[in-house]
């Protein structure tokens, strides 16, 4: 089994946006740190970073965050971008603020729109996050799209074809599934995340989409009681459901 690695406690608590390292060693003097219930007086001693770190250490008698490697299961509301920098309401707003400046960052895997709600993971872990988004993954994403019109019926048979080319592409899209719910809802399921596509395959059909919600990511679904803007930590179990 591989160690587990070092650090020095000051470097780590600054990797996790605590603050700087002189901050760090400010608060160690106030007996604001502490491992296993005794003062960390010295922030530049090592410690074995363990997975069981955050439950025996405290930072002014808080459990520390997690460590890197953490995936966070979010119901995007409406109206907030999945953007680090752009103006206005960011998804990273919704989380502890000094989950901003860990190293390694947080970011969403994917995106969706600003008006469109639902399922968003967010990790610090690179290779999950390319893993999801690869296309030779083919992990589904199913969204439940409200439309502003009836579904003429042919949609289904249109999506499943692996023959709609969206306006401006040169390339057809891979074939995906349509399930109806009313005569203005559906379930749609696609393997790919061209920009916009949901609403563009729609428009395609010539339907426009009111709202659209991301239901599912692979086998992982949005929770009932999790609530919009609501979050939570996923275990390692719930990940690998993305990829069932
Ligand atoms: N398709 C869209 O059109 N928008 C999204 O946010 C996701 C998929």
């Amino acid at each position: 089994m591989a160690k587990a690695p070092t650090s020095r406690v000051d470097k780590l608590l600054s990797s996790m946006g605590y603050g700087s390292r002189s901050e760090m060693a400010r608060l160690a003097k106030a007996g604001g740190i502490t491992l296993d219930g005794a003062d960390v007086s010295d922030v530049s001693q090592r410690i074995t970073v363990t997975p069981d770190l955050p439950g025996r250490m405290q930072i002014d008698g808080q459990a520390l965050d997690p460590l890197v490697g953490m995936v966070i299961l979010l119901n995007k509301p409406l109206g907030m971008t999945c953007s680090h920098k752009e103006a206005g309401p960011l998804v990273y707003d919704l989380l502890p603020a000094r989950w901003r400046r860990r190293d390694p960052g947080l970011s969403t895997i994917g995106r969706l729109d600003k008006e469109t709600s639902g399922l968003l993971l967010l990790t610090d872990d690179g290779d999950l996050l390319h893993r999801v988004i690869s296309p030779k993954r083919h992990v589904t994403k199913t969204y439940r799209a409200t439309l502003a019109r009836p579904l003429a019926g042919t949609e289904g048979a249109l999506f499943a074809s692996g023959q709609v080319m969206l306006d401006g592409e040169d390339k057809p899209l891979a074939p995906s599934a349509l399930e109806v719910i009313t005569s203005t809802q559906a379930l749609l399921s696609v393997t790919e995340g061209r920009y916009h596509q949901v609403r563009r395959m729609f428009a395609a059909a010539g339907n426009h989409v009111e709202q659209l919600h991301r239901e599912r990511l692979g086998g992982l679904s949005l929770p009932d009681d999790l609530g919009p803007g609501q979050w939570r930590l996923l275990r390692e179990d719930e990940v690998a459901l993305i990829f069932a």
